[in-house]
């Protein structure tokens, strides 16, 4: 049994996740669909999440998943629920800095979604790194019996990550969502071509995002892909990951480097 957990409205990143699961073996598919109130902060988007339930529906049963879990918010936290799972370390920089009380949220839910289901793989999507990173870490800590499977980022045609969000962007605001994956770009370029230096890499990425200045960027930096954090080892893998906000939009995105990419990094 494969399990994908998301929160709706479905774009082919999330149908992506089922062919993996179904590669690694799952043939019978459960998909979940709750938009998590636990996960999003107290002036975040809850409320005005996309949801579209009938469309959903139907691009599952066009994908012939097995088995839709829509659970209601009553029934993921009745009264008197009182139980979270903090993380610390891998959940703190970035995502977690800016979005405090998120991970406890995505942790949370995820633990509960793998206890109700049970599935004996779950997959998720590359596009959120930090999520994988957070996930894998409860399924080692709290020694979950599940197999996580991580999915490559979905993109559309001008390099955009397929994103439930994308969908608040005005065309205008849309138009420029792009900067944030050619900044991410530029980064990824730098490192192939030797430039193994955290500081002068996040500056060049900051100037490729400048030059859309309706862009206001939340972060964009060079981490280390299993603590998320500084400093990089440019011997090993290196992750590229940012935030950007265009109007009230909140957009994250990331690339990573596998060392054998990096030329220099593996002379020494
Ligand atoms: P949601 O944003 O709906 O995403 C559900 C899953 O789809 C996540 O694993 C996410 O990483 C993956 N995904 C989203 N966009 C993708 C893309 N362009 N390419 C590949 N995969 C993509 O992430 C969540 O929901 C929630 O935090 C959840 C894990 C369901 C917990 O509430």
């Amino acid at each position: 049994m494969g399990l994908i957990p998301t929160m709706g409205f479905l774009h082919e990143g999330h149908l992506s996740l089922i062919h993996v699961a179904r590669q690694h073996g799952a043939d019978f598919i459960v998909v979940s669909i709750f938009v998590n109130p636990l996960q999003f902060g107290p002036n975040e988007d809850f409320q005005r999440y996309p949801r579209d339930e009938g469309h959903d529906r139907r691009l599952l049963e066009e994908q012939g998943v097995d088995l839709l879990f829509l659970p209601s918010v009553e029934t993921m936290y009745p009264p008197g629920a009182a139980t979270k799972v903090i993380l610390a370390d891998v959940a703190d920089p970035l995502e977690g800095d800016r979005r405090p009380g998120h991970f406890t949220g995505v942790a949370t839910v995820v633990l509960k979604l793998f206890n109700i289901v049970q599935p004996d793989v779950a997959v998720f999507g590359r596009k959120d790194a930090q999520q994988c990173a957070v996930i894998e870490r409860i399924v080692a800590d709290l020694d979950v019996p599940v197999r996580l499977v991580f999915g490559e980022t979905i993109r559309e045609h001008d390099g955009v990550a397929m994103s439930s969000r994308n969908s608040y962007l005005s065309p205008e605001q849309r138009a420029l969502a792009p900067a944030l994956h050619r900044a991410l770009r530029a980064g990824e370029e730098a490192l192939k071509h030797g430039i193994h230096q955290a500081e002068a890499v996040e500056k060049l990425m900051h100037k490729m995002a400048a030059e859309s200045p309706a862009v206001e960027v939340d972060y964009l930096v060079v981490v280390d892909p299993i603590t998320f954090r500084a400093p990089v080892d440019f011997h090993r893998d290196v992750l590229l990951a940012g935030a950007v906000r265009i109007g009230k939009t909140r957009l994250i995105d990331n690339i990573c480097v596998p060392k054998n990419a990096m030329p220099h990094a593996h002379l020494k």
